[in-house]
């Protein structure tokens, strides 16, 4: 009589239990979690380096879908410093195109100070916060200049390396940081002036090469060459 109880108890434990399984409360509720909540995948449409971009926060705000942001530093603090890219230099206008790229940072506006050789920095007006691009106009041809970007929010504005205003050797070539050193090479209008200069040396030399050929050699070379020719003919 003992034996039945117990049998009718394993019986209950292999049918019920993997009946009841699929059923259970912890499943149910972490499915649920999931679908009220999902958690944002996908990088909001956001390239710190593209000219006119808007702010990341604005993106999210617009954006029918979620997306993630890259993080910020504290809106307490001054800029980290933003990156300098490549200086392209038009060489016809005397003018230069500086790219750069947003710090991590929260910034309400950039703007360029800009070394001719030594002494004081000329500073541009101020770019809003989409600016990644910016236009130097007014350089002189065969001048060097170092050019630096400045980010600024309410706590203050990004540091700009020491050595820049005592000297261009602190700032050299491509870097990662905020400074560039450039230099306008000469006027296209001086190099047409070179080259026209080197094309009338040439056609002189040319011309006085000639000259010697068929005149002054017939003077002090013609002896020996009807020498020459008298004995064939
Ligand atoms: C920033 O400046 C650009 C060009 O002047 C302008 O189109 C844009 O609306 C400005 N953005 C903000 C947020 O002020």
């Amino acid at each position: 009589m003992l034996g039945s109880p117990c049998l009718l108890g394993l019986l209950a434990v292999t049918f019920l239990v993997p009946q009841a399984q699929p059923l259970a409360p912890g499943n149910l509720e972490e499915e649920e979690e999931e679908d009220e909540t999902p958690l944002p995948s996908m990088p909001c449409d956001y390239d710190r380096c593209r000219h006119l971009q808007v702010p990341c926060k604005e993106l999210q705000r617009a954006s029918p879908t979620a997306c993630l942001c890259p993080g910020l530093s504290s809106p307490d603090l001054p800029p980290e410093q933003p990156r300098l890219g490549e200086v392209r230099l038009v060489a016809e206008d005397s003018l230069a195109v500086v790219h750069w790229c947003a710090p991590s940072s929260p910034v309400h506006q950039y703007w360029l100070l800009l070394w001719p050789g030594s002494g004081a920095p000329q500073k541009s007006p101020p770019l809003n916060s989409t600016f990644r691009r910016a236009e130097l106009t007014g350089l002189k041809p065969g001048g060097s200049y170092v050019v630096c970007v400045v980010a600024a929010n309410g706590a203050g504005e990004s540091s700009v390396p020491g050595a820049v205003g005592q000297g261009l050797d602190g700032v050299g070539g491509p870097s990662f940081g905020p400074c560039s050193q450039f230099t306008v090479p000469p006027r296209p209008l001086s190099l047409v002036h070179a080259a026209a200069g080197v094309g009338t040396a040439l056609a002189l030399l040319t011309c006085s090469a000639l000259i010697w050929h068929f005149c002054l050699r017939d003077r002090w070379g013609c002896p020996r060459r009807q020498a020459r020719a008298v004995p064939r003919l």
